[in-house]
């Protein structure tokens, strides 16, 4: 958004983007050098085979390796703690965080936890983190939170029903091994929700108020990747030129939301999940449409372009408004199959003043295009229900 935006940014030291580049692991662990690794996963990936091909890969490396699978969507503080005992135990030295974003996140969790000691709620918010964690080597299996490029760890505390985000550049992993053949494996929901999340991830990055030159770039290569395949790829997930463009989209979107900051649509969803459990992407979905309207009145041109990148009207439009882009995304979601309202996922009225104050915590409403109140929150999450 702003061109004199002064801007940094460091990626993590090695990404490796490539069809069937899961071959390439043995390189990166012997790069790592440690001859005990950690496999944090779940057991949606055991059950398709996923977990065991990585540690054959391991072992076959002659590294030894002790496994974590426990992680659950919207993983909580009791799972870190579990997976930071299982840790020590072991005598491991670095971390393979396998899955989605909940896996990656624990993985981040586990690699401060294990330096640091103390509970992952100390670290909560922005720079607490000392210095460097266990290196983690993240193999992202969805398209995507790009939490395998973020600066961010989320993590539900359960006590007090809140998504609370660890901010530091410590996080960020070591290796990043993309291959969009593990992304295949998705069901269409899935697929779906967290495609949308990471376009969500390039939408918010774009119209951020942390926003710079650098940031936009990796943010429009995401949207005109994620925008002309999305619908391909949720239809075929087989499909590799659209599994392609979802797997480099989801990253590019993920480093540049981790220099520009989200959005409103972040910082409403998290208490969505932590209170009723919603899935991230589904969540983020729903509220985006609202979320687009409330910030049409604070854009500056850059609707125009979101519209161009997911838009299937391949005409150029003329006298084009910013309420085309919101109908756009509405259709977006319906194609894809994504809940139409809050209430439809189990949201009740009861909790809005709760999950607005909560809201209104999260470093992301500080980035949105247009300020927000208290009030505005409550008012978005009514339109939402
Ligand atoms: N750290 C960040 O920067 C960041 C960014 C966005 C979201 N997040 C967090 O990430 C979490 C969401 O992650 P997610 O949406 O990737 O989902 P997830 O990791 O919670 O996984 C959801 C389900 O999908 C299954 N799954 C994953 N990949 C699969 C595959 N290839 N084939 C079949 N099944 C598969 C898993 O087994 C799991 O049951 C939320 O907690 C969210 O807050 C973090
Ligand atoms: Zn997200």
């Amino acid at each position: 958004m702003n061109q004199q935006q002064a801007y940094q940014f460091t990626i993590p030291q090695n990404v490796h983007f490539g069809l069937g580049s899961l071959k390439k692991l043995p390189d990166f662990l012997k790069d790592n050098a440690s001859d005990h690794v950690f496999l944090i996963s779940d057991h949606g990936l055991e059950s398709i085979g996923l977990v065991k091909k990585i540690k054959d890969i391991v072992i076959d490396a002659g590294i030894k390796v002790s496994e974590y699978l426990e992680v659950k969507p919207n993983p909580t503080v009791a799972i870190v703690d579990e997976a930071v005992a299982l840790y020590k135990k072991s005598g491991a030295t670095s971390i393979i965080a396998l899955g989605g974003g909940s896996p990656m996140d624990v993985a981040k969790a586990v690699g401060v936890l294990a330096v640091y000691g103390g509970k992952i709620t100390e670290y909560e918010g922005a720079h607490k983190v000392p210095g460097p964690i266990i290196p983690i080597i993240a193999i992202p299996t969805t398209a995507g939170t790009g939490s395998e490029v973020t600066a961010f760890s989320v993590i539900t505390d359960e006590s007090r029903n809140y998504k609370l985000t660890v901010f530091s550049y410590e996080l960020l992993p070591k290796y990043a091994l993309l291959d969009p053949k593990l992304i295949m494996t998705a069901p269409a929901s899935i697929a779906a929700a967290c495609g949308i999340d990471a376009l969500i991830h390039a939408m918010e990055a774009y119209v951020s108020r942390d926003s710079s030159p650098f940031s936009d770039a990796m943010a429009e290569k995401a949207m005109e990747l994620i925008g002309a395949n999305i619908r391909r790829f949720v239809a075929n997930r087989k499909d590799e030129e659209a599994a392609c463009a979802m797997m480099a989209g989801s990253n590019f979107a993920g480093i540049a939301f981790a220099w520009a900051r989200l959005g409103n649509v972040h910082a409403m969803s998290h208490p969505v999940s932590a209170f009723f459990g919603v899935p991230h992407g589904v969540a983020n979905s729903i509220l985006l449409p609202v979320i687009a309207q409330y910030n049409a009145l604070a854009d500056q041109g850059r609707y125009e372009k979101i519209y161009n990148y997911i838009s299937v009207e391949k005409e150029p439009v003329n006298n084009f408004k910013p309420e085309m882009l919101v109908r756009e995304i509405r259709k977006l979601n319906e194609d894809l199959g994504i809940p139409s309202c809050l209430s439809e996922v189990g949201v009740t009225e009861d909790k809005i003043p709760q999950m607005a104050e909560d809201a209104m915590k999260s470093g992301n409403i500080a980035a949105n295009p247009r300020s927000s109140t208290l009030k505005d929150i409550i008012n978005l999450y009514h339109q939402a229900l």
